[in-house]
């Protein structure tokens, strides 16, 4: 089983490509994420021909609606025999549960996990759709609640990791974006943290994608990430 921490984000706008750049990647070291530009484009064709390449695939689609048909969503999303999806916690608990209920009722399920608050809001944000609680709190008040309703984890950054630990423990997952190894560009991400430091918070599976996918050697990439946690 694939036991890497690391999820290549194949953001790319149609199938060729993003399987010409996953075939320079070992599915023995890496994991795959798929998210809405991709799989809107090309549906679940494209889940099947990374899956035949050998790749567990994280599907983020980040569903959003009544239970029901979140729930329902899910089971779609189970049946393509991914490893991974995910929810909004906003849905709120009563769709999360519902969610989670639809996981259980299946026989080996993907991973669910609940996006807390997108990392693209800042406290002004969320004050003007009325919540008033600054990023944080409402971070962790998400987070505790997609616990309890039955989520394997949550989306969020690794500045939020080391206090999730504290108020979900080590088990529950923490998937994060917007991390850069040593000395690679930033790019359009603001707060980054190097894979080594995402681990040392707590971070259980990080999702890197340009510094891999643009790299001059994607193989390269991998390898050096690898090492870098090797010799934290
Ligand atoms: O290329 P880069 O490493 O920035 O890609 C990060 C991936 O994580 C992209 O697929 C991006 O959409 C996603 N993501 C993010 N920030 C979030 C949530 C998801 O960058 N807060």
């Amino acid at each position: 089983m694939n036991r890497s921490p690391i999820i290549v984000a194949l953001d790319y706008p149609c199938l060729a490509d993003a399987v010409a750049l996953a075939r320079q990647l070992d599915p023995a070291l890496v994991r795959v994420k798929v998210g809405k530009e991709l799989f809107t484009r090309e549906g679940p064709a494209v889940v099947e021909a990374l899956q035949n390449l050998g790749f567990e695939l994280f599907l983020d689609l980040k569903f959003h609606d009544i239970p029901n048909t979140v729930a329902a969503a899910l089971k779609s999303a189970a049946a393509l025999g991914v490893w991974m999806v995910n929810v909004h916690a906003s849905g709120g608990r009563r769709m999360m549960e519902v969610a989670s209920e639809a996981m259980a009722s299946i026989s080996s399920p993907p991973l669910l996990t609940a996006v807390t608050v997108l990392t693209s809001m800042n406290d002004q944000d969320l004050a003007e759709i009325g919540i008033s609680a600054p990023a944080a709190e409402q971070v962790r008040r998400l987070a505790l609640l997609a616990k309890d309703c039955g989520m394997d984890g949550v989306v969020c950054s690794a500045q939020e990791a080391p206090m999730l630990r504290d108020t979900c423990g080590d088990s529950f997952l923490k998937v994060t974006p917007g991390i850069r190894p040593v000395g690679a560009d930033a790019g359009d991400q603001s707060r980054v943290v190097t894979p080594p430091d995402a681990v040392a918070m707590g971070v259980s599976h990080m999702v890197i994608g340009r510094p891999i996918t643009r790299a001059a050697s994607p193989t390269r990439a991998v390898a050096e990430i690898i090492q870098s946690l090797q010799s934290r």
